[in-house]
């Protein structure tokens, strides 16, 4: 029997990490810890809620003294840590949020998992402390080719026709950091907090830095769920300067399937990079979105292409995200399970035949919250 801690459980990619090990692993008590911010969605955990191995507290990462309490309590053995605030824009109007949260709320489980396995007998045999972080703290890479060019790697995730690349270079797990978001550098202070533990105290750590997932739960204040909400209701579509940034895309699923791999196969202290060498430039995936919405609402080819905005752009905004993810694919067999394509069917699907979750997570506060943050730009 392990006891594991799953942080941020009711957000986006950690419900679907949530989903993943209650039903995989019914020998695992699953204990879902989550402050439930604007972002945290017990909707999105409806189908294990009554699993016998599933549990939910709510909990600020903050709150050193309640967690330390939580891991006697429940003797907990494996920490998988998602909670973070996690959308630039945001941190760009509050970076306080991000430093209290990202920062302070991983050093609190990092002091508070030390403390109480240095007390055990066994110490930190068959313990994890598994940190998710992102590709952002690598910085931006260059659009050395703006046109795109046939890039040296196919994976499932980028065998469509689309398979480009913009750049010749990737982020490397040997990449030196450099962010320029308060996001992404408060997810960068965390990346370092949690190393610091295995290297001072011995503490069993892994990090991983993934690229930008998209997918069912994904809160529609990011690109993907945002717009596909905006198509829906008629609303413009705020692209951010020419929309020619780059990111790297990876179906949610597919991450969570790369945290189960590298949780319970991973070296510790070692870093792995999780992409699936899937590089988009905004504007295309815009298209791609507004045509598959169009099609399954039964509205015409190219309807809503007027909806296209170009507005002020992001501050600071990263050109081009690349994940190079060699080394967990070689070392660890994990690969993508889904050509983008398919993916982007199946997501634009889920939203639109979850309508209900959709407009409940939009409605009131957070609407106007969102309108007033425009304003500002
Ligand atoms: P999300 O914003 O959808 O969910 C975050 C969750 O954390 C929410 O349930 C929220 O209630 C909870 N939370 C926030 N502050 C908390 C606090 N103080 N105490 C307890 N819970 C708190 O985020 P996401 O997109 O699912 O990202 C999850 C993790 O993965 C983050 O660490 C993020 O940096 C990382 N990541 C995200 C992406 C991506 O594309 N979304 C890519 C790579 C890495
Ligand atoms: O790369 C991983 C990161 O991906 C994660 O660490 C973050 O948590 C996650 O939010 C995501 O960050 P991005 O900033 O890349 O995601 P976002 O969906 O906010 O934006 C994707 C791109 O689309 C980015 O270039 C900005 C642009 N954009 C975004 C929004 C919300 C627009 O043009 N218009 C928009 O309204």
């Amino acid at each position: 029997m392990k006891n594991i801690v799953i942080t941020g459980g009711a957000g986006f990619i950690g419900s679907h990490v949530v989903r993943l090990f209650v039903n995989k692993y019914p020998q695992y008590n699953i204990i879902n810890l989550d402050k439930l911010t604007y972002a945290g969605n017990l909707a999105n955990l409806k189908d294990i809620e009554d699993k016998p191995n599933y549990k939910f507290v709510k909990m600020d990462i903050c709150d050193f003294d309640a967690f330390y309490q939580l891991m006697q309590d429940e003797q907990i053995d494996g920490i998988i840590h998602l909670a973070a605030e996690s959308h630039v824009d945001r941190s760009i109007k509050d970076p306080f949020t991000f430093a209290r949260t990202n920062v302070m709320g991983t050093l609190s489980l990092l002091q508070a998992a030390k403390l109480y396995w240095e007390s055990l007998p066994e110490k930190y045999e068959g313990k994890r402390f598994y940190h998710i972080s992102t590709d952002e703290v690598y910085g931006a890479l260059e659009m050395t080719n703006p046109e795109g060019i046939k890039p040296p790697f196919t994976t499932k995730a980028s065998s469509g026709e689309h398979h480009l690349a913009y750049g010749k270079d990737f982020f490397y797990e040997t990449t030196k950091y450099n962010p320029h978001s308060p996001y992404s550098a408060s997810k960068a202070s965390s990346d370092h907090f949690v190393r610091a533990f295995h290297d001072t105290y011995g503490m069993p750590t892994i990090v991983t830095n993934c690229s930008n997932n998209y997918g069912p739960y994904q809160f529609p204040e990011k690109l993907i769920p945002l717009f596909i909400n905006n198509i829906r209701h008629r609303k413009p579509l705020p692209v951010y300067g020419k929309g020619e940034n780059v990111r790297d895309w990876l179906y949610v699923v597919d991450h969570a399937r790369a945290i189960d791999t590298i949780f319970h196969n991973g070296t510790i202290a070692e870093t792995y990079n999780i992409g699936g060498f899937n590089e988009w430039k905004n504007i295309d995936i815009i298209k791609t979105v507004i045509a598959t919405v169009d099609r399954l609402l039964g509205r015409p080819e190219g309807a809503d292409l007027d909806l296209i905005t170009y507005v002020t752009d992001r501050l600071g905004h990263d050109a081009r995200y690349a994940i190079d993810s060699t080394k967990l694919q070689k070392e660890l067999g994990w690969e993508p399970s889904l050509q983008f394509e398919e993916g982007i069917e199946k997501t634009v699907k889920w939203y639109l035949d979850n309508e209900e979750w959709l407009d409940n997570v939009t409605s009131g506060d957070y609407q106007s919250y969102y309108e007033n943050m425009y304003k500002g730009r």
